[in-house]
């Protein structure tokens, strides 16, 4: 068999993160009990020319990642499932395979964004999948992108390991541009809270990449106050998942103790909202 080639990265900040994540997810497709099964995040690992010790990910972290896209994935699938003609706003897209894992239906038009660099790697690693399919790249702070979307059908934004990295006021005007443009969704969401954002460079893969974190939400219901309609339908504590009796014992210990800590627990939720 030929070398597979490998792509030089070298990105930094933000952008370096998503390295992080996708390292996450080939690792637990690796672990004895997979939550994801993301075979395509550990194929395009082993085509990355970068040193993955830099995200700091271990066995617990790694689990940790894939509960949470499986979340995301499953709060996705049940939108899609009563929407079947509907749009897939899948923000800070990175090298995430949801629309593989997810395999959409016909009637779904599927938009992945993320930075120029990001998408110029993602075109070269990741075949797109079938489909309804666009690739943007662009911020989403960036105006014009959105407007480039039809606005015809219900739409699920999700956006995962991202509003952290926005200020608020940049994440208060994607939600309220979201919400303006689309006749209805949902937006589905991780966040950190305060607490998490005063301890981020406690993280690994944030230090080391140089990235800032901005954004902690520790009112969910604050932003129903955005947009008229908006309203909250989960904010489920990262430490409270479900599967997470899927963690090596180490972080099944780890994450008893954090729900027990009345302050750290709130260290980070992933969010629902309709609208
Ligand atoms: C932790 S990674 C998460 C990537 C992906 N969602 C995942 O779970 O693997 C953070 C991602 O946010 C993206 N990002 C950060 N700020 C952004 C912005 N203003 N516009 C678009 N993407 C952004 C980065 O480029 C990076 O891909």
């Amino acid at each position: 068999m030929p070398p597979v080639e490998r792509e030089k990265v070298t990105l930094t900040g933000a952008p370096e993160t998503l390295l992080a994540t996708l390292y996450g997810r080939a690792l637990d497709s690796r672990a004895p009990r997979s939550v994801l099964h993301d075979e395509a995040a550990a194929r395009a690992v082993e085509r990355i020319d970068y040193d993955f010790r830099r995200t700091g990910m271990t066995a617990t972290t790694a689990a940790g990642v894939a509960l949470r896209g499986r979340q995301l994935d499953g709060w996705t699938r049940e939108f899609l499932d009563s929407h079947p003609e509907a749009t897939v706003l899948h923000l800070a897209c990175g090298l995430d395979t949801r629309a593989q894992r997810l395999a959409a239906g016909p009637g779904v038009r599927w938009v992945d964004l993320d930075h120029p660099e990001v998408v110029a790697l993602r075109e070269r690693l990741l075949p797109p999948p079938e489909g309804d399919y666009r690739l943007v790249g662009a911020s989403v702070t960036d105006e014009g992108w959105l407007e480039s979307v039809p606005a015809d059908r219900p739409t699920v934004a999700v956006f995962e390991g991202l509003s952290m990295y926005l200020r608020k006021e940049d994440g208060r005007r994607l939600i309220e541009r979201i919400t303006a443009r689309f006749p209805s969704g949902q937006l589905l969401f991780d966040c950190y809270g305060a607490i998490g954002i005063r301890l981020q460079k406690l993280v690994p893969a944030i230090r080391n990449a140089g990235a800032t974190l901005h954004w902690g939400i520790d009112d969910p219901r604050e932003l129903e106050t955005w947009h008229d309609g908006l309203v909250l339908l989960d904010a489920l504590r990262s430490v409270d998942m479900a599967g997470l009796d899927l963690l090596p014992p180490v972080g099944r210990l780890q994450m008893r103790v954090l729900a027990r800590l009345p302050r750290l627990r709130d260290v980070g939720r992933i969010l629902r909202y309709r609208f």
